[in-house]
């Protein structure tokens, strides 16, 4: 775990409107900056980040926090991620506390791999650069096949010379450790104990992971001998598992949301050429066939997948299996075929930008339509292939989670394959029927697995009553109230009643100390208010902005920027709000306090009143009774008492 006082000090490095700024192009506007949007699509700007408070707020997509809050939400980091971005971004050395000590050593042994991928990077890189062999092989091949200078510094490709020993004796030399240049496939171990080079003669393709850092490689020969390997790929490792990992995807990940759509290639060349091409939203599953891993990253950013293949008839059929399991993910996937013998790195080359963008637009297909075609076309006239056809198709359209999308899909595929709509409709539902029975009993295992308590029998849910269903709309606006007040008000002094000296905050947690929260989020906040209170401490603004916990930095967000008090007139706007609740700040707090109270006792007085519509037992009733009637005269009470101190 990265240190408190490191998080402190990165927290006071941070500038939020210069750590956005790499992202979002920013204007000044009175006391704020605004911009658009990097989350939605969106013309007019609603993006608006306060510097005072070190917080931005997104109006078109709801999203707000601090500036580790918005690294999460756009580069998908982690916490400690978005953490070391930013130290790294203010030169603040990070202190970590040791976990455990396997933690801590399975940590030291990805962290020395990475270092020796990196090393390694770095070699093959200079070595196509700067000598003379890597020059006149590696560098010559790349520019031959019109691979810019900016594409090769960008994706840090590199030449590995054709020695046996180069890189592994020259690593060794400069102290890196032999077990991790085994480990991570740079070199391979002799007989008597010594290391080679693996990838000898080859030019490299390094493979960044999620975040930049070098994590693998593929190595392409430069022979035209079929009976060397064309590629070389490192083995899996700690720091490289090949189904998880997408090639190019760290150089993609903003055009393919600024974008909305993935293009996925095969090759390393096809992302080259085609990012080159100005591209840039594409990722290739490099040599593998696509997993759901790789399915979900992709989901990460974009709901929609367009995949362009080579035409030759093997490839396609084998893509067939992959592309169901996007489905079954609910993301879009459309096909684009290049015409005989081109893959997208020949077709843009041939064809420049424009054309390229031009012949997806006129040939992209949505998948279910393309494998009708291709299957149709396999089958011929032979009907009982075509009634295989028929079937496989609607298990391909059953598996789409969203049943309107899927129904419209039914009707082209009836439209192509000539069968009557209701027909493949029934089929449809006899699949989703039968599909919904695997995935119950599946759950049902699971959950007896999981857990000591038998899971609930169908008969079980034929006597559930949606009566007894907690309503859907709760009305957490008391609640919120509270927690806003805690936010704004919590570290000032009282100024009433002579409590000098007491803070608002801890005043605020005693009265609530009857309440029970029913919002887990305010439940949570207040908790933790309470507990810093307890030690002593007064939490504020800057302390919930920077909680770890996203749902608490949310609501603190939420409380402090709507709409008005982050608008262009914020200042004014604010000072207005704020001196009106700010002339008499005991009605705004009891008042704050004692109407959420009040509403916990209309919830009371309601369920009672329920209770003494169903119970028909006299001695119950009066038992509820007298417990109505005390809960009145409490209702009577906070009224009384929030109209004298409200109507002053
Ligand atoms: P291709 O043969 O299409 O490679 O294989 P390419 O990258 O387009 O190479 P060029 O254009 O001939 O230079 C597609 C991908 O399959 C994987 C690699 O990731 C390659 O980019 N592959 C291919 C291997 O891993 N090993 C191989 O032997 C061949
Ligand atoms: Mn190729």
């Amino acid at each position: 775990m990265i240190t408190k006082a490191t998080i402190d000090r990165i927290m006071e490095a941070t500038d939020i409107v210069e750590v956005i700024g790499e992202f979002v192009q920013l204007k000044k506007r009175g006391a704020n900056y605004v911009g658009l949007s990097p989350f939605a699509n969106e013309r007019t700007p609603s993006f608006t980040v306060s510097p005072a408070k070190g917080i931005f707020k997104d109006f078109s997509s709801g999203k707000g926090g601090s500036a580790v809050t918005f690294l999460m939400e756009l580069e998908k980091f982690t916490y400690p991620e978005a953490l070391k971005w930013l130290a790294k971004k203010y030169g603040i050395e990070v202190e970590e506390t040791v976990e455990t000590i396997e933690n801590k050593e399975e940590q030291d042994r990805r962290e020395s791999l990475m270092i020796v991928t990196g090393f390694a990077a770095k070699f093959f890189h200079e070595s196509l650069l700067q000598t003379e062999e890597g020059n006149n092989i590696g560098l010559s091949y790349f520019k031959e096949r019109g691979f810019s200078n900016e594409i090769i510094q960008k994706f840090e490709l590199g030449y590995s010379p054709d020695q046996w020993e180069a890189f592994s004796s020259r690593a060794l030399k400069d102290g890196y450790q032999q077990q991790f240049l085994e480990e991570s496939g740079l070199s391979v171990k002799r007989d008597n104990g010594t290391l080679y080079d693996r990838y000898r003669g080859r030019v490299m393709f390094p493979i960044h992971s999620f975040t930049g850092r070098v994590i693998a490689f593929g190595g392409r020969t430069l022979k035209n001998d079929k009976s060397v390997p064309k590629y070389v790929n490192s083995p899996e490792s700690e720091i490289y598992h090949k189904s998880s990992v997408l090639y190019g995807l760290y150089f993609a990940k903003k055009a393919i949301r600024d974008e909305d759509n993935c293009f996925l290639v095969e090759g390393y060349a096809d992302v080259l050429s085609v990012f080159q091409a100005g591209i840039e939203n594409v990722v290739a599953s490099s040599g593998t066939s696509l997993t759901v891993e790789q399915i979900k990253l992709i989901g990460r950013f974009t709901q929609n997948i367009t995949i362009l293949y080579d035409g030759d008839a093997a490839g396609v059929k084998a893509s067939l299996r992959g592309l169901d399991m996007i489905l079954e993910a609910g993301l879009n996937v459309k096909v684009v075929l290049f015409p005989d013998g081109h893959d997208p790195d020949s077709y843009v080359r041939k064809m420049g930008t424009a054309g390229f963008k031009k012949h997806i637009e006129e040939n992209k297909k949505d998948f279910i339509l393309y494998k009708t075609d291709i299957l149709l076309k396999e089958a011929g006239k032979d009907p009982i292939k075509k009634a295989e056809v028929i079937r496989e198709i609607v298990e391909s359209v059953a598996k789409i989670p969203d049943s309107i999308k899927a129904s419209v899909f039914i009707k082209e595929c009836s439209y192509l394959l000539q069968i009557d709509e209701r027909a493949l409709l029934s089929e449809l539902n006899k699949m989703r029927t039968a599909k919904a029975k695997k995935d119950s009993q599946q759950q049902q295992q699971q959950a007896s697995r999981n857990a000591p308590l038998p899971a609930p029998s169908p008969e079980d849910l034929l006597f559930f009553d949606e009566r007894d269903m907690p309503a859907v709309q709760q009305d957490f606006s008391q609640e919120r109230e509270v927690i806003r007040l805690l936010l704004l008000y919590g570290n000032r002094v009282i100024d009433w009643d002579g409590l000098a000296n007491t803070y608002i905050g801890p005043f605020m947690i005693a009265e609530l100390s009857d309440v029970e929260f029913e919002n887990s989020v305010c439940k949570s906040f207040v908790e933790i208010y309470r507990r810093e209170v307890e030690n002593g401490l007064l939490p504020d603004e800057q302390y919930f902005i920077h909680h770890p916990e996203k749902e608490i930095v949310d609501l603190t967000v939420d409380m402090l920027a709507t709409k008005y008090t982050l608008s262009e007139n914020w200042y004014e706007m604010h000072k207005i709000l704020v001196n009106d609740e700010q002339v008499n700040m005991k009605a705004t707090i009891l008042g704050g306090i004692f109407h959420l109270k009040k509403h916990k006792v209309a919830k009371i007085l309601e369920t009672l009143r329920n209770e003494l519509q169903k119970t028909p037992g006299e001695a119950d009733q009066e038992i509820l009774m007298s417990k109505y009637m005390h809960m009145k005269k409490v209702e009577k009470t906070i009224s009384d008492f929030l109209g004298s101190v409200i109507l002053k």
